[in-house]
């Protein structure tokens, strides 16, 4: 099994690719990213952080090779391409800031590793991510069903550990589902929110439940604010639970940044949904019932996708 990050030089793509390794299953990573000049000088992040990574493997124990490029062709032949690249947000920013630059970022980057992988499957984790993957998507001529974003695992993780902060109960038996776009719209959903398969209100109030709700949704960009940039821990990790849920055919049920025909009553549109992801990609999307007050939420969601969708499609035209 092949695997390719682009923007590997950056903190979220190399840590896909150690989390990727550390789980050593993967045959190679191949870790992208442009070469970066700084006066006479040439750097080379991604080539530097493969070779630090890959010198981690004697110690921590995987045979996972990681190698560093700037070359596409390295990158023939991948099961699955991570698509970290573009620039992050600085604070201030909405994910919304980063959309012509990020928009033509992943435009030719999706069209290079087609080029050489025609029958990969792509997880774009650019921002901002439900128009990037539409972007990916567009630009790759892939089936729907092998093109998805990665953001509900990300959200629901940020969700889940401050439940379990809150209530002093382990992170493992915090399960939830969220969906719509990866943004200040994104629909935690309470109702779908389970301890140990228990629904959340019965160790929870109210008020306390909606104020992590609220927190989730700007989740973000409390680490944008704590550290002068976006977050890549657990970003990275989401990611890679992506790919280890494609190459092993895990059949896990995630939400994921899908391409929706029709499903929830949204059309040609990448949005968060739950979905089963498993060898080939998305093999399913898992129509849950709305009440009427998700619904809503989830219509307000869908249009500020749909809206950044449109600024982005007058930006290239
Ligand atoms: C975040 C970025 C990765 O939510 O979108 O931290």
């Amino acid at each position: 099994m092949k695997v390719t990050v682009v923007g590997a030089g950056g903190n979220v793509g190399s840590t896909v690719a150690l989390t990727l390794a550390d789980r050593d299953f993967v045959k190679e990573i191949v870790m992208l990213d442009i070469e970066r000049k700084e006066g006479d000088k040439s750097f080379y992040p991604s080539k530097g952080r493969a070779l630090d990574q890959w010198q981690t493997a004697p110690i921590t124990n995987f045979d996972t090779f990681l190698k560093g490029t700037v070359n596409y062709e390295d990158t023939a032949g991948s099961d699955v391409c991570v698509i970290t690249a573009g620039i992050p947000r600085k604070p201030g920013m909405s994910r919304d800031d980063l959309l012509s630059i990020n928009g033509n970022i992943v435009k030719s980057v999706t069209e290079e590793l087609v080029k050489y992988s025609p029958d990969t499957i792509i997880i774009v984790v650019s921002n901002p991510l439900d128009v990037m993957t539409y972007v990916a998507h567009a630009a790759s001529g892939l089936d729907v069903k092998k093109v998805m974003g990665m953001a509900g695992i990300l959200d629901t993780a940020r969700y889940r550990a401050f439940l379990a902060e809150e209530l002093n109960i382990s992170p493992k038996d915090i399960q939830a589902t969220l969906m719509g776009g990866h943004g200040d719209t994104m629909v935690p959903l309470p109702r779908y929110t389970t301890i140990a398969g228990i629904p959340v209100t019965h160790f929870i109030g109210e008020e306390k439940l909606n104020e992590i709700i609220e927190r989730t949704k700007s989740g973000g960009g409390e680490l944008v604010g704590l550290m002068g940039t976006s977050a890549w821990y657990a970003p990275g990790a989401a990611a890679a639970q992506m790919v280890e849920a494609i190459l092993l055919d895990q059949n896990r049920i995630f939400p994921c940044a899908a391409y929706c025909d029709g499903e929830f009553g949204i059309k040609d549109l990448f949005i968060g949904v739950p979905v089963k992801l498993g060898k080939g990609g998305i093999k399913e999307i898992v129509e849950i019932d709305l009440n009427e007050s998700e619904t809503e939420l989830l219509r307000a969601s869908e249009n500020a996708v749909r809206s950044t969708l449109e600024d982005f499609k007058k930006l290239v035209n």
